[in-house]
């Protein structure tokens, strides 16, 4: 079965995410779609992002700053598909979220697999410049982000004692969002197992240094 891991981007003490989330992930593992896991930002307190080459050693094999960042590329690339549950911090995805997404920088963890975004915020917006915010900053690292995904306004009083959202749209969303998320796993899975192409950047790279090689010719 693909696994889905649930990125959970906010840390703060009295975070709402902490409501989001856990309906979240029990909606995820309901649809039977997917192996579900929880990878909770608070419980991967990584670094400020500082690699460079020389922390990377063996690109194959890299050994980074730290065992925790060489964990936290691993455990990302162990993955099929992905939600990204983002609160909306000025107008874009909290700083953690975009420190956590910077330190795959190298292991290019993300490419080729469906990132799905679920948005909350205090205001009416309900997350959505952050979602548009994630969309480009994941296709960057050369995932897929996919159109549809869940928005929450006014979130401190969207959901009930039971954990449960009170808006039906919130809930239907989420379905339309993981049966999106099921068949883009699917699909990128069979494309990916057929053959990919090496990164982008690296083919830009060679094409580069072919052009360069050609334009001045060893005598
Ligand atoms: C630093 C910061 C920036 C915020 N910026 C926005 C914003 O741009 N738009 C908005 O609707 N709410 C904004 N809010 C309110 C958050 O949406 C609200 O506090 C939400 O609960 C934060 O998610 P969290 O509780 O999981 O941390 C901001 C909150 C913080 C702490």
């Amino acid at each position: 079965m693909p696994k889905l891991k649930i990125i959970v981007g906010t840390t703060r003490p009295t975070r709402v995410a902490d409501q989001v989330a856990p309906w979240v992930a029990s909606v995820a593992a309901a649809h039977g779609s997917f192996d579900v896991e929880v990878l909770d930002l608070r419980d991967w307190p990584l670094p400020f992002f500082s690699e460079h080459f020389g922390t990377l050693g063996d690109m194959n094999d890299p050994t980074y700053s730290e065992p925790l960042v060489k964990a936290w590329n691993a455990a990302i690339k162990g993955a099929d598909a992905y939600i990204v549950v983002t609160s909306e911090y000025n107008h874009s995805v909290p700083g953690v979220l975009k420190n956590a997404i910077d330190t795959v920088w190298a292991s290019n963890a993300f490419r080729n697999k469906p990132v799905a975004a679920v948005g909350y915020s205090a205001g009416i917006g309900g997350g959505i410049r952050a979602i548009e915010h994630l969309a480009q900053i994941v296709v960057e690292t050369e995932a897929v982000p996919l159109r549809n995904s869940v928005v929450i306004p006014f979130a401190h009083d969207a959901f009930d004692d039971t954990g449960r959202p009170t808006s039906p749209v919130t809930h239907a969303a989420l379905d339309v969002l993981l049966d999106d998320l099921a068949w883009w796993s699917a699909a990128l899975e069979q494309a990916r197992t057929a053959g990919e192409l090496p990164p982008g950047r690296a083919r830009l790279r060679d094409a580069i240094d072919k052009a360069r090689a050609a334009a001045s010719p060893v005598a």
